[in-house]
């Protein structure tokens, strides 16, 4: 995720911005850059790798300044490179603006400007918003006023920090969506977007809301509403250490992330549904919309979460795309020879977009002469350049190396495709397809009450944690989400669990059911709930625990299941968006109960870039 810091003060601009900048690099990010103001210019040095690199740079460039603004990118509009980095700078070449969020509506804008004449140097949204704000700037002459009026224009998310040479002495940010702390010393001020870039300063901040805006000089600051109204404010004493900042105050990246859902969801969906007509709106996919809908077979590859996203993405596309797909482990269909043809397309599904077998899969397919497009979390990664087209997820950098939020952020992206797909198709009514994109516009919020039960779900942890073995059962949209709930468990907390369509569970696995296996049955209300049922009165027939995901007052199996998680309804093909969140709830509290290493679980990696 993007990180920003910002200065003013008497002391030099340069070394506290590089050391903020340091600070924030655990949040991942792809380029970083600077701005300074120095003798009545604007200075700004950027490039795509790592803090240490621009840090060498600057050393070529020292500059004598004492505001200024730093930013560590991670892509999301344009490939991670030099002149994507932030901060961009106006056409004018007077303001400088550092952002962390989505602009929306980047593409009317930008396209609103050039035809004013204004030329735009980079592919980000970011510069459509310092654009923008040089258009206000031009008339009003005040750079508060200036960047006011162009956020009134914006939709989207922003933390920002905006600084102009005519305006030296000032450093305004502003927040909606995107966290942003002020930092407060004795004649110096900062601003962060998490306060362990500039914790070493002060300790005194004030946490922004979202839509105010902030105007920092030397003698002071001033927070106000976006629309010009004051607000009120409290300084607050941080007492936590860097570690826990870092972590969002969470225990651990991978709660942090768990919890992150909600709003990595949204960003998933942001400015892709076309609630009136019921349909999605790809970008990435415009020029190969046509194979897409003629396409005789989809195959979707991948590894690990990755995969399992795609086996949800099989019955979603065949149910309402009607197109036959197939989901295949990238590194057995790189080697099996597979029979592939122009009218084929393959989708690489991978949060990283590095991962060696599936990019060996899509060589192979392109090699085929199939269509390939890749979903990918990372912007510029392998996958997402040698694909033909395709779709980010926008999740932001995944930490914890079991998968959780890049895995729902994938789900979207199906949703979204097969919505499309749904749609153009012919297989989706108007009227389903506007209340499928209501209910994917609702799923952030249910989510976000499923996460209210993480308390309930750490003493279910607590009650199961020594066992040696577990079972996933479910069906239907929820036979993936019993794999990928096995997965996190046994990833993280090395306990032996293996997820099974429940039906499947008499040819094999019946025979391990005892009073000792926990098994975890993802039953919501759905056309083949009654099955389900039957599934579970065979386990409890075995004296097996019964833990089951339901949704509200399932009065049935209340009856019959030792354990009971609720969650919200949804529509069928959006039920693992929901049951998914407590599986990786509890698979989080049982390795903590069994003091597992969380975030970097034994032997293995985040990104598996070899065979
Ligand atoms: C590794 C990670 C998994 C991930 C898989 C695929 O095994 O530990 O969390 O699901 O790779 O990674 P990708 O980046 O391609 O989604």
């Amino acid at each position: 995720m993007c990180g920003l810091v910002g200065y003013i003060g008497d002391r030099e601009a340069t070394p506290i911005l590089l050391n903020g900048l340091k600070r924030l690099e655990y949040r991942g990010y792809d380029s970083a850059g600077i701005a300074v103001l120095q003798n009545g210019n604007i200075d700004v040095l950027k490039r795509a790798g790592k803090v240490n690199d621009l840090e060498t740079l600057s050393a070529l460039h020292p500059f004598a300044s004492t505001v200024g603004i730093g930013h560590t990118r991670w892509a999301t509009h344009g490939e991670p490179n030099d002149q994507n980095a932030h901060p961009h700078v106006d056409h004018t070449g007077t303001i400088a603006l550092i952002h962390n969020g989505i602009i929306e509506n980047y593409s009317a804008i930008r396209r609103r400007l050039e035809r004013d004449g204004i030329e735009f140097k980079t592919d980000t949204d970011t510069e459509s918003l310092v654009q923008l704000i040089s258009t206000f700037y031009d008339i009003t002459g005040n750079l508060e006023q200036s960047v006011r009026l162009a956020l009134k224009e914006v939709d989207g998310t922003y933390g920002i920090a905006v600084i102009s040479s005519r305006e030296p002495g000032k450093l305004i940010a502003a927040r909606m969506g995107s966290p942003l702390v002020l930092g407060i010393n004795d004649g110096e001020y900062f601003v962060a977007s998490d306060a362990s870039a500039i914790v070493h300063h002060t300790r005194q901040v004030i946490f922004l809301e979202d839509g105010n805006i902030a105007t920092l000089t030397r003698d002071g600051y001033e927070v106000k509403t976006i629309g010009d109204e004051a607000v009120e404010h409290k300084i607050e004493q941080i007492t936590f250490d860097i570690e826990q900042i870092e972590k969002g105050g969470y225990d651990h990246f991978m709660l942090k992330e768990i919890h992150e859902q909600p709003q990595t969801i949204m960003d998933s969906m942001r400015g892709r549904i076309l609630k009136d007509k019921g349909t999605a709106k790809l970008g990435g996919l415009r020029d190969v919309v046509s194979a897409l809908e003629g396409a005789r077979r989809i195959i979707i590859t991948a590894c690990g979460t990755s995969w399992h996203a795609g086996l949800v993405g099989e019955y979603m596309l065949e149910q309402y795309a009607r197109i036959p797909v197939e989901v295949e482990y990238a590194s057995e269909f790189r080697y099996r020879s597979p029979v592939l043809t122009e009218n084929d397309v393959v989708i690489a599904i991978s949060q990283s977009g590095e991962t060696a077998d599936t990019l060996a899969a899509i060589r192979e397919a392109k090699l085929r002469g199939a269509t390939v497009l890749g979903i990918c979390n990372v912007v510029g990664s392998s996958i997402a350049r040698e694909t033909h087209a395709g779709v980010y997820t926008h999740a932001g950098p995944e930490i914890g190396v079991a998968s959780t939020k890049a895995f729902t952020s994938q789900l979207v992206v199906l949703s979204l495709l097969t919505l499309m797909l749904g749609r153009t198709r012919g297989f989706i009514s108007l009227d389903e397809g506007r209340k499928f994109a209501d209910e994917l516009l609702s799923i952030p919020d249910k989510v976000r009450e499923i996460l209210e039960k993480a308390d309930e779900i750490r003493e279910l942890a607590r009650q199961i944690h020594t066992a040696n073995n577990a079972l996933y059962l479910g069906r239907g949209y929820n036979f993936p989400t019993a794999l990928e709930g096995a997965l996190k468990l046994k990833e993280i907390s090395y306990i032996h669990a293996e997820g099974y369509p429940a039906a499947e569970m008499k040819h094999g696995p019946i025979a391990l059911i005892d009073e000792n296996m926990p098994v975890v049955v993802i039953a919501p209300q759905d056309r083949i709930h009654e099955k389900v049922i039957s599934n579970i009165q065979e386990v409890r027939a075995r004296k097996g625990k019964v833990i089951a995901i339901v949704n509200r007052d399932d009065s049935t199996i209340e009856e019959l299941a030792q354990f009971v998680i609720e969650v919200p309804t949804t529509v069928d093909f959006l039920s693992p968006l929901l049951t998914i969140i407590p599986l990786q709830l509890l698979a989080y509290s049982i390795a903590v109960f069994r003091d597992c290493n969380v975030d970097q679980p034994r032997n293995l990696a985040k990104s598996v870039t070899v065979e």
